[in-house]
């Protein structure tokens, strides 16, 4: 059945509100009280709390639209279906109905109101694994429906089983329905999972019946749960008859118009197909991280800034490959705006944000990109003619640090001409580098005002600041940015609106108040699991077992962070804020002193 992406989506709500679901409205893609995660992954995201038993305002049926990032296969992007960002259509039940209803109502809107025939339908179901049993019963669910054994396929934990979202929470066996796009079978072998592209996956319904402890249990939740998950760009391009999304309506004009700007073509067809499909879905992700009403996110090297940094320096080097002349951001992210402001109008309003900040990253990497891939073809050149194949961590620090090379744009270079990089060298020349220039810092401290005493002064208030505005205005008042000088500190935390003068009074009071008594600063190296299981601000994602640093001021903050900070919140002598002003949508930005300048 033809639709436009427009159609399914109020198609699906109105579906799942005719079984009593209540449409709520999906939550920004920079995830809320969440360091753990850098983007919101899925539908199932933001309520987390309501599967492990809080009750939700709105009951315990729900559906949504929810804007989804996952970098995960970013390598697998440039094929029919792979993409960094979708829309995600998903119904919950939150311990209300289990199995039956919802492997029943998938099957009823796939048949009844997207038109597939039975015949295109194929499943998967949780083959058992772990002491967690198979599951037999969706599997007598589907078959009482009327798909076939021979279109049930069980599959282990690795393709069944779903979540949790970051490293512990609810998750459990899914059953994941393909759609067969009627080409040929690749083989004997192929069924749903393949790779070869004739099964789409476009639905999962997620039985979210555990929950994942720190320790790797699997305990069983309170409520029986179902999450599911339906990818707007993939139906659309099945119910469609198309064979990639790049034909949907969602990318058509995006693809046209990088048609229309490439001056050459790779000699290779399939690599220049391949790089019109990374421009086009790094650039739209690029657009909805920009464009994100909570924002916050710029091009930068650290988490999800890094994230985005990435995508737009990758889809640079494409659209240099393809022939496209600088200045090509501007031009696509107004495409992506105006093909989805009515959807997300948030785009629309965010649109100078969006382009500034694109243009400006293409600018900074356009700069350098050229001289350090002439770098790197030099090396690897050589390394090819004396028969090596691992590239240095030396060189890699250096198109890091000289040309402005993520690390993980270098491996793909490299990886492209069969070499490997020597990541532990590169996070030794790293190390060795930010060891030098804190010697450099030492250094002019030493022969000039005492400016680093000043700024670890300024970052320790900064930590009570950090605490202090989540006292004051809520949870959600969380860092989004820091940067401090000799003369100040400035911080920008995410805030719908402006503060009033009383509460800026009670933010100072509160600061003033830590620093007044004293309180011994101390760090003590933890996992970053423990350190959250502590109640410690984390903001940078790091891995799980990763040791981090929590400095703790007295009773009063927790944070985990790099340091370093005085021993005691005395020696900040007083604090003053100079000023409360708007950083970006949904970002405030404070500026303060200290009046100990030692
Ligand atoms: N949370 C499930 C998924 O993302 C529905 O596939």
């Amino acid at each position: 059945m033809q639709m436009t992406a427009d159609q399914l989506r109020d198609n699906y709500l109105k579906f799942f509100e005719s079984k009593g679901h209540k449409i709520i409205s999906g939550a920004s893609l920079i995830p809320e009280n969440d360091p753990t995660v850098l983007f919101t992954t899925a539908g199932m995201h933001p309520l987390v709390p309501y599967l492990l038993g809080e009750k939700h305002p709105s009951g315990t049926r729900l559906t949504d639209v929810q804007k989804c990032v996952r970098t995960g296969d970013i390598d697998a992007v440039g094929d029919t279906c792979h993409l960094t960002f979708f829309e995600m259509l998903g119904n919950w039940s939150l311990g209300d109905y289990f199995k039956k209803e919802a492997i029943e109502w998938s099957f009823e809107f796939l048949t009844r109101h997207l038109g597939f025939a039975p015949e295109q339908i194929s499943v998967t179901v949780f083959q058992g694994e772990d002491n967690i049993p198979r599951d037999d019963e969706s599997s007598a669910i589907w078959r009482s429906l009327g798909i076939p054994d021979s279109r049930i396929h069980a599959l282990p934990k690795e393709d069944n089983w779903w979540g949790p979202a970051g490293a512990t929470g609810p998750c459990g066996p899914d059953t994941e329905m393909f759609i067969d796009n009627g080409q040929p079978a690749c083989g004997a072998e192929c069924r749903p999972g393949c790779r070869c592209g004739k099964y789409v996956e476009i639905w999962n319904d997620v039985f979210m019946q555990y929950n994942k402890t720190a320790e790797g249990a699997y305990e069983p939740l309170k409520q029986h749960n179902v999450d599911t998950g339906m990818g707007v760009e993939r139906t659309i391009c099945m119910l469609n008859g198309y064979a990639t999304v790049y034909e949907t309506e969602l990318f058509a004009p995006l693809m046209a118009k990088i048609k229309e700007l490439s001056a050459a073509r790779p000699e290779n067809p399939d690599s220049a197909v391949r790089a019109e499909r990374i421009i086009a879905d790094h650039m739209r992700t690029s657009v909805f991280i920009l464009g994100d009403p909570k924002g916050g996110v710029k091009p930068g090297n650290v988490g999800a800034n890094y994230v985005l940094r990435r995508l737009i320096r990758r889809s640079v080097r494409y659209a240099k490959m393809l022939g496209i002349a600088p200045g090509y951001t501007r031009s696509l992210a107004e495409i992506v705006i105006d093909n989805y402001k009515h959807v997300y109008p948030e785009l629309d309003r965010n649109r100078q944000t969006i382009i500034d900040e694109l243009t400006a990253e293409e600018e900074r990497f356009e700069k350098t990109l050229t001289a350090g891939q002439r770098e790197f073809d030099k090396v690897a050149s050589a390394l090819t003619q004396h028969g090596q194949t691992v590239l240095s961590g030396r060189t890699a620090f250096k198109l890091y640090d000289t040309y402005g090379f993520p690390l993980d744009f270098t491996r793909e270079l490299a990886e492209e001409q069969g070499l490997s990089v020597d990541v532990n060298g590169y996070d030794a020349a790293f190390k060795k580098h930010q060891e030098l220039s804190k010697q450099g810092d030492a250094n002019f401290k030493g022969g000039l005002a005492d400016n680093s005493a000043v700024t670890t002064r300024l970052h320790t208030a900064t930590h009570l600041l950090h605490k202090a505005l989540q006292i004051v205005l809520g949870p959600h008042a969380l860092q989004k940015g820091s940067n401090i000088t000799p003369e100040r500190l400035r911080f920008d935390f995410a805030h719908p609106e402006k503060m009033t003068t009383e509460q800026i009074s009670q933010v100072e009071e509160i600061v003033n108040e830590q620093i007044k008594r004293g309180l011994p600063v101390t760090v003590t190296a933890m996992t970053l699991e423990d350190a959250k299981a502590k109640g410690a601000t984390a903001l940078f994602a790091a891995k799980y077992d990763e040791q981090v640093k929590v400095y703790a001021a007295g009773d009063f903050s927790m944070e985990v962070c790099g340091g370093p900070h005085v021993e005691n919140t005395g020696e900040l002598g007083g604090f003053k804020i100079l000023k409360e002003e708007s950083s970006s949508a949904g970002v405030r930005r404070i500026k303060a002193v200290i009046t100990n300048k030692g």
